[in-house]
């Protein structure tokens, strides 16, 4: 028998009506046959990094993001760029991790959406590449001219988006193994 596996979801957008929530919500309910994706919404609360506060016990909302991450079998990391970099509460959030082996060899999916996007989505492979997160080719995915591929359910609305995005999450589903 084989167990059901669990992804967790992370929105690099905290904005209401941000088109990544929407694709990462479309993604949860295209494939909930697979697999069970959590949506996390917490980067915006989590308090700025700082090394001094990296000691044990860490704030509860850390310690409750470095929970989920960990019993998580896989991620999707679903972000804008915003001036050419990471959205500052993703980049703040994943600075958390790195004092820890929570990300090493976890499948993750690293989609970026946005209107360009190349630095973000070079960034964000950086960083995780830094946390040594098992991503692949197939499960990186730049999505430029974001806001006109997907309508407001985060469907994507044309042939091509839609194939990347499921080349993308079946890649990531595979990676999470039986
Ligand atoms: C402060 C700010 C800076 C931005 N800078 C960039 C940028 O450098 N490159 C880019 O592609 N888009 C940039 N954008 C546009 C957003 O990435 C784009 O609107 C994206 O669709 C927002 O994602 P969301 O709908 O998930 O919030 C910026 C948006 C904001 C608010």
């Amino acid at each position: 028998m084989t167990t059901r596996k669990t992804i967790l979801a992370i929105s690099g957008s905290t904005r209401s009506n941000s088109t990544n929530e929407s694709i990462l919500k479309f993604i949860k309910e295209k494939y909930s046959q697979e697999v069970n994706i959590e949506l996390y919404t917490g980067i915006g609360s989590l308090p700025h990094f700082n090394p001094d506060l990296d000691v044990e016990p860490v704030d509860a909302s850390v310690k409750e993001f470095r929970q989920l991450v960990r019993k998580a079998d896989g991620v999707i990391i679903c972000s804008p760029e915003y001036v050419f970099s990471l959205p500052g509460s993703l980049k703040n959030a994943l600075e958390w991790m790195v004092s820890t082996i929570i990300f090493a060899k976890k499948p993750t999916a690293l989609i970026v959406a946005s209107g360009m996007g190349e630095k973000a989505f070079e960034s964000l492979q950086l960083i995780m590449r830094t946390l040594e997160a098992g991503f692949t080719e197939d499960t990186a995915l730049l999505i430029s001219g974001a806001r006109g591929r997907f309508d407001a359910g985060g469907k994507p609305k044309d042939e091509q988006t839609a194939q990347e995005l499921d080349h993308a999450v079946k890649a990531l589903i595979s990676l999470l193994g039986h």
